[in-house]
């Protein structure tokens, strides 16, 4: 029978003792990792969330009723011993924390018994993802996972109190609101007082801050959570959280700036980093340019080089009709890849293809001199040579090549370069390369929709200089808006607002906003601006994705407690799932399920 805690009080936690305690007597609590039975001798493993703690049973010091007890123990019992630590008699373990030390029991009790678990409870579990999150109570004993979770809220406390001495007040917004201009699908909650009408949950607080702006909080910050129901990959999850922040009387130059030494704080204080400010900084079209992404991955070479202006009166119709169509060819240099073999570069053309690309020619550079291509037989020699060394193409070499729309071979060689460097191992994770993205255009024309929407959010400010191109050429105009970037994820973005009424009316006029339903959506922080508000400006990190990068996790599942699925359900719990019939007919919901959805 489990026992009670009665006149018991832990004294240390398992991985922090040391030879320091040597003859002290301390009571200790956690779970049995592992038994061994040796006859007159048992070995305890016990394990807290600080680490593992060797225990040793001797009738002689435990007595009969402890020692058969010790006896009984199986993986995950949770067990209280109290004891002397000793130092080790055995052999020492030089892998564990606690390794030159032992505790001698003097008593025990079972607090609880366990059946044997699903899985190990392991450093580096082999087990499958699924299962793990089927059971994730158990997978957060694992001390990865525990060190993860561990840092995430020593990181959070290290933002809040860095950004309380920088003079920031920290104030919760409402997670049952309307809709939020961030773009991805919301989602939405039913009203029972209100039948019909449905509250979304926040993509952002961001109208929310600009509104505390117009309030006087001038420097507000939040640790928030924010839903978006878009399809997910590995660092994207329905709910995920941000750190979110607003300023007021800045330009963006003091948002990036403060920014910079909280960044420089975190890692410090995390995990022993060290970042050197001024962190460098890239425009926008110059990322694109070099690496084809708006968030590069500097962290190593193989930059994109464009050959328009080389292929341009060449023979290979892809090539010279791309470029008539407006687009570009551009290529990357895989070096010393010339004799990759056909089936990997068929992958690379169907990964080219993934992205958009009708295809992706290739040149390899073989070590004899010879060229094997897919549209050599299309090109001179002279045509053929100019590109090569245009590209730095060298015997060994493997050239790739998009032909297209700007949009489209930036992101086939983007991901082309990415794909290489994984194959390559090009990248070092203990590298920490943080990046600011400046100057995004303002505006993204969407085929979908057949206008142009907004690259960040409508409120986010143009550029002075380039705000006379508005209606002749939207597409020209860039934005105040900036992305901090580490090692090719998106770790936060941010703007500077628009606070100028004409200039928002112009901008729902281009988004194709009526000034009837800019008021419909947003005619509170409309209205709001109306009685006098601050130049402000912002920024939104996620929490989640920055914990991922600093703990050197490979998803963000790795560092949310209760993370979800692909298909955004949750294996432990089952939600979503159907709520009874009552609640429905409360909230005058009929529901209409095409069959195809049914389940
Ligand atoms: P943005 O939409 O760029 O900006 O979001 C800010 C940061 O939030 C993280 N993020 C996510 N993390 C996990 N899962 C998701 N589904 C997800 N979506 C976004 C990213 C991203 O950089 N209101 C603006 C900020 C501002 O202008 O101040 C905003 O939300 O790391
Ligand atoms: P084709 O003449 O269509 O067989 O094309 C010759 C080569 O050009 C093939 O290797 C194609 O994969 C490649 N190719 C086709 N379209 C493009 C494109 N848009 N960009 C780069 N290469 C392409």
């Amino acid at each position: 029978m489990a026992e009670s805690m009665k006149g018991l009080k832990r004294s240390h936690r398992c991985g922090e003792l040391s030879e320091k305690n040597i003859g002290e007597k301390v009571t200790v609590m956690g779970w049995v990792q592992k038994q061994r039975n040796k006859g007159a001798i048992i070995f305890v493993d016990l394990r807290d969330r600080s680490g593992i703690l060797q225990i040793i049973f001797e009738e002689d010091t435990v007595g009969s009723e402890g020692f058969e007890k010790a006896y009984r123990l199986r993986s995950e019992f949770v067990i209280a011993v109290e004891g002397i630590v000793e130092a080790r008699e055995g052999a020492v373990n030089e892998n564990l924390a606690t390794g030159k030390i032992e505790v001698k029991a003097q008593s025990i009790r079972i607090l609880a018994e366990a059946e044997t678990p699903p899985f190990p409870i392991e450093e580096d579990s082999k087990t499958k993802e699924e299962l793990r999150l089927k059971h994730r109570y158990l997978d957060l004993r694992r001390p990865d996972l525990q060190r993860n979770i561990m840092l995430r809220s020593k990181i959070a406390s290290e933002i809040r109190a860095f950004m309380a001495k920088e003079g920031f007040i920290e104030i919760e917004t409402p997670m049952l609101g309307k809709a939020t201009p961030e773009g991805a699908r919301e989602y939405v909650v039913p009203s029972r007082v209100h039948p019909g009408n449905f509250y979304t949950l926040p993509q952002s607080p961001q109208l929310y801050k600009q509104l505390l702006m117009c309030s006087g909080y001038d420097r507000y910050i939040q640790i928030a959570r924010c839903f978006r129901d878009e399809d997910l990959r590995a660092d994207r999850q329905p709910e995920f959280t941000q750190v979110d922040m607003e300023l007021s009387f800045v330009d963006a130059e003091e948002v990036m700036e403060v920014n910079e030494r909280l960044i420089q704080h975190v890692c410090k204080e995390a995990i022993g980093l060290d970042v050197t400010l001024p962190l460098p900084r890239m425009t926008w079209q110059e990322a694109m340019d070099r690496f084809g992404s708006d968030k590069p991955d500097t962290r190593f070479g193989m930059e994109l080089t464009d050959v328009s202006d080389t292929v341009a009166g060449c023979g290979f119709g892809v090539f010279t009709g791309a470029l008539q169509n407006g687009g570009s060819v551009r290529g990357i240099n895989v070096k010393g890849q010339a004799e990759m073999p056909r089936k990997k570069i068929d992958a690379l053309v169907e990964l080219a293809k993934g992205c958009g690309a009708k295809g992706l020619a290739y040149l390899c550079c073989m070590p004899d001199g010879s060229y094997k291509s897919s549209f050599a037989k299309f090109m001179t020699e002279e045509e053929l040579q100019a590109l090569v060394n245009k590209m730095g193409g060298e015997a060994g070499d493997l050239l790739l090549f998009a032909a297209d729309k700007n949009k489209i071979v930036w992101s086939v060689l983007g991901a082309l370069r990415l794909e290489m460097a994984k194959q390559l191992e090009l990248l070092d994770d203990n590298q920490f390369n943080f990046l600011w993205i400046t100057e995004f255009p303002l505006l993204e024309y969407s085929d979908e929709e057949e206008r142009f929407v907004a690259m960040h959010h409508p409120f986010t400010m143009p550029m002075e200089e380039d705000w006379e191109y508005i209606d002749s050429d939207p597409g020209r105009v860039r934005a105040k808006a900036y992305d901090i970037v580490l090692n090719g994820v998106e770790l936060g973005g941010g703007s500077v607002r628009i606070h100028q009424a004409d200039i928002q009316s112009k901008m729902f006029e281009v988004l194709g906003l009526s000034p009837e339903v800019a008021q419909d959506r947003f005619g509170f922080l409309l209205d709001a601006f109306k009685y006098g508000v601050p130049p402000h400006a912002g920024l939104a990190y996620g929490l989640d994705r920055l914990v991922m990068l600093l703990v050197k996790a490979d998803s963000i599942r790795e560092v949310i407690a209760f993370p979800k699925v692909k298909d955004a359900s949750c294996l432990m719990t089952q939600a979503p799932n159907v709520i009874p019939e009552k609640q429905l007919e409360e909230l005058c919901i009929k529901l209409d399920i095409p069959e195809a959805e049914q389940e």
